[in-house]
């Protein structure tokens, strides 16, 4: 008794001094001056390289990890989640030079089409970038030509990064699932790429990728992914390839940093959608299906650990058949244990006019019985290039008895 009154006393008194000294010397919070943090100019660079997912063979960079009681019977595969830790080499050859590993997850998030999730960090390890990382939130159409996913942060060089990155499929062998490299394909010179520059400026307007921080960096990055993948056999992607080009003579292939004023940046805009979100969990045809959780979450009152992925209608009306202008796609999972917050991380990939083919990336806490919930948008593509800002979400209907709702979204962005 004596001995476990005296413990406690001890554990009492070191509490007691780990308080005092951070009382004094930590702060939760404090406002700093940027002038304090040094901050240099903005950069923008460009990185090049490949990008090699395994998934079948003795030694697989990508292993399956999760998945819904339907996946196996749906075209895309729809909620199967892969985790992978994929080496990024300088040339199209596995045995090329290593510059870094793409390490996260991509998970099948769309029921109709090949649309993937996809949650990764670029983890550099090449030259001046040792150590320094990228991460990726966005949404992946593997079988389109060129596919844009907002990066949506950094650290180490890359401190306070955002821009995106192109995805472009190469090559690929339909029987085997291979991504094969075709010599013909390669990567095209430096003349080509900033054409290729050029070119999606004309169209967009818009450009590329920016950092601001103590090394300020001002970045793009361009990747091509081989992503052997068609519909029925997202099993047997064998390889992504991603090339991320620009061979410039005074530059190594992996990076080069560009003149910001070389791409031509159209004023930041400050935009507002307004739309209904449909989350059908019940029933044959649910956009929302559990594809994960803990051996405790059946007894748990908020279902701690349940992971759930779902490709869900965005419409112009609270009615479900009105018009359909785009969806959103992703995972949310309980991440409370005595209350109901999710975790959500999902991409809104929209139809609806100039905003065809543009997506936004969502990654926030939401607590779904508050009135209203707000959830940070930390990037976009096409149209939302770079963007930023947070969307308000306001049940509008729910049925108790299946948990099918309607949530009403009103999403303010800035971007350019
Ligand atoms: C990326 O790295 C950050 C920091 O190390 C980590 O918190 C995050 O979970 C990683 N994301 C993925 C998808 O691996
Ligand atoms: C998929 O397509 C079928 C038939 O075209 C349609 O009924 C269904 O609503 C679609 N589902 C999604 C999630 O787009
Ligand atoms: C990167 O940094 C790590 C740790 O600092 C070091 O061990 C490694 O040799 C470096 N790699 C390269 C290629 O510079
Ligand atoms: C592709 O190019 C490499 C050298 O760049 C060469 O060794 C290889 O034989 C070529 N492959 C084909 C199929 O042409």
């Amino acid at each position: 008794m004596v001995t476990t009154f005296r413990k406690l006393i001890s554990v009492l008194l070191i509490l007691i001094s780990l308080t005092l000294v951070t009382a004094k010397s930590r702060h939760f919070s404090r406002t700093l001056s940027p002038s304090s943090q040094k901050l240099r100019k903005e950069k923008l660079s460009h990185l090049h390289f490949y990008f090699h997912d395994i998934v079948s063979g003795k030694n697989p960079t990508a292993v399956r990890v999760a998945q819904a009681a339907m996946t196996n019977h749906s075209p895309t595969l729809f909620g199967v989640v892969v985790m992978i830790d994929d080496p990024l080499t300088m040339e199209p050859e596995p045995s090329s030079k290593l510059v870094g590993r793409a390490q996260g997850i991509y998970a099948s998030a769309s029921q109709n089409e090949t649309g993937l999730l996809m949650a990764m960090n670029f983890s550099f390890m090449e030259g001046k970038y040792n150590g320094s990382t990228l991460s990726v939130l966005g949404r992946n159409a593997v079988l389109s030509t060129v596919r844009e996913m907002p990066i949506v942060g950094g650290s180490g060089l890359f401190r306070f990064a955002r821009g995106y990155a192109q995805a472009k499929t190469h090559a690929f062998d339909p029987k085997t699932g291979d991504a094969v490299v075709d010599n013909t394909s390669r990567p095209p010179p430096t003349t080509q790429i900033l054409h290729y520059i050029g070119r999606q400026d004309q169209n967009q307007n818009h450009l590329y990728f920016f950092f601001s921080s103590p090394q300020t960096h001002f970045a793009f990055l361009i990747f091509f992914f081989t992503m052997a993948t068609t519909f029925p056999k997202l099993t047997s992607i064998l390889h992504i390839l991603i090339s991320i080009t620009l061979v410039a003579a005074k530059s190594d292939r992996f990076s080069k940093t560009l003149s910001p004023s070389s791409v031509k940046l159209s004023k930041q805009k400050l935009s507002h959608l307004h739309f209904y979100l449909h989350d059908k969990v019940s029933g044959q045809n649910a956009t929302a299906v559990r594809v994960a959780q803990a051996t405790m979450t059946n007894q748990s009152p908020t279902f701690f650990g349940a992971v759930i992925m779902f490709d869900d209608a965005l419409t112009m009306e609270p009615e479900r058949n009105s018009k359909l202008v785009g969806r959103a796609q992703g995972m949310y999972g309980s991440a409370s244990q005595t209350e109901t917050g999710l975790a959500v991380v999902m991409n809104f990939a929209f139809m609806e006019g100039k905003y065809n083919g543009s997506t936004l990336s969502v990654m926030g806490r939401n607590a779904v019985f508050s009135t209203v919930r707000e959830m940070p948008i930390i990037g976009g593509s096409g149209l939302f290039r770079f963007g930023r800002g947070y969307v308000q979400a306001k049940t509008h209907t729910i049925d108790l008895k299946t948990g099918d709702a309607v949530v009403e979204y009103n999403v303010y962005v800035f971007h350019y």
